[in-house]
């Protein structure tokens, strides 16, 4: 008797105990709490963001953040970067197509502005997709620039989308991550290099 209770005491009592574990670590996964994930690379580069929140939860929400050197942070970067801009991208060819054929509701901003920061979003796909390219073919000495110029394309969109808040705010999530992309691209930089 004593013999099967003995291991079934010890079976509950350890699967109480790995379940409490697999509680705790769930718990730290919490998104305001990357303690567990933290890579000092992504912390440090953080750091140098005007938004430190932001970009922690955009560089985690991919899987290979938490072991992520600098190649894989300048990718995790730009592509979100790139996907990014695709979806608000889609979303004012969809706004200009409504208001071409009058449908949707209520004209927030002017046809014009919105024609007008379409042109600024193709020039911020090109320039991210170069980026991409370039990743692949392990060159690195544009990537900074192509950052600022995404960057400074949804800056110039900005004065034209303040009527839309919506866009307005997909707008500025580009600017901040071209900023993310553009501090990830001095990791590149000759005089960091030996840092890494
Ligand atoms: C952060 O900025 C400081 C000061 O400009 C610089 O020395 C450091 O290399 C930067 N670190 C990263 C990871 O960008
Ligand atoms: C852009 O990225 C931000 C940060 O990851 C996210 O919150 C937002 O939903 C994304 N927007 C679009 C339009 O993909
Ligand atoms: C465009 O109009 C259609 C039909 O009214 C609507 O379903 C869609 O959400 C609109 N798209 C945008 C981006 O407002």
């Amino acid at each position: 008797m004593a013999t099967i209770k003995f291991p079934l005491y010890f079976f509950i009592l350890s699967a109480f105990i790995i379940s409490s574990t697999l509680c705790i670590s769930k718990n730290s996964l919490n998104p305001t709490n990357y303690d567990t994930l933290s890579n000092e690379l992504v912390n440090q580069v953080c750091k140098n963001t005007s938004n430190f929140q932001f970009c922690q939860e955009t560089i985690y929400a991919d899987p290979q953040a938490p072991e992520a050197d600098r190649y894989v942070l300048a990718y995790i970067t730009f592509r979100k970067a790139y996907q990014n801009a695709t979806s608000t991208s889609k979303h004012i060819v969809a706004l200009i197509k409504n208001m071409t054929n009058n449908m949707g509701h209520e004209k927030i901003i002017q046809l014009g502005s919105l024609k007008e920061c379409n042109g600024y979003y193709n020039e911020a796909l090109k320039v991210l997709g170069q980026a991409l390219n370039d990743l692949n073919s392990d060159t690195f000495d544009g990537l900074g620039d192509y950052a600022v110029s995404a960057g400074n394309n949804a800056r110039k969109c900005e004065p034209l989308l303040k009527d839309d808040e919506i866009l307005s705010k997909k707008n500025q999530d580009l600017i901040k991550l071209s900023e993310i992309c553009n501090v990830v691209s001095k990791l590149y930089d000759s005089d960091y290099g030996s840092l890494i």
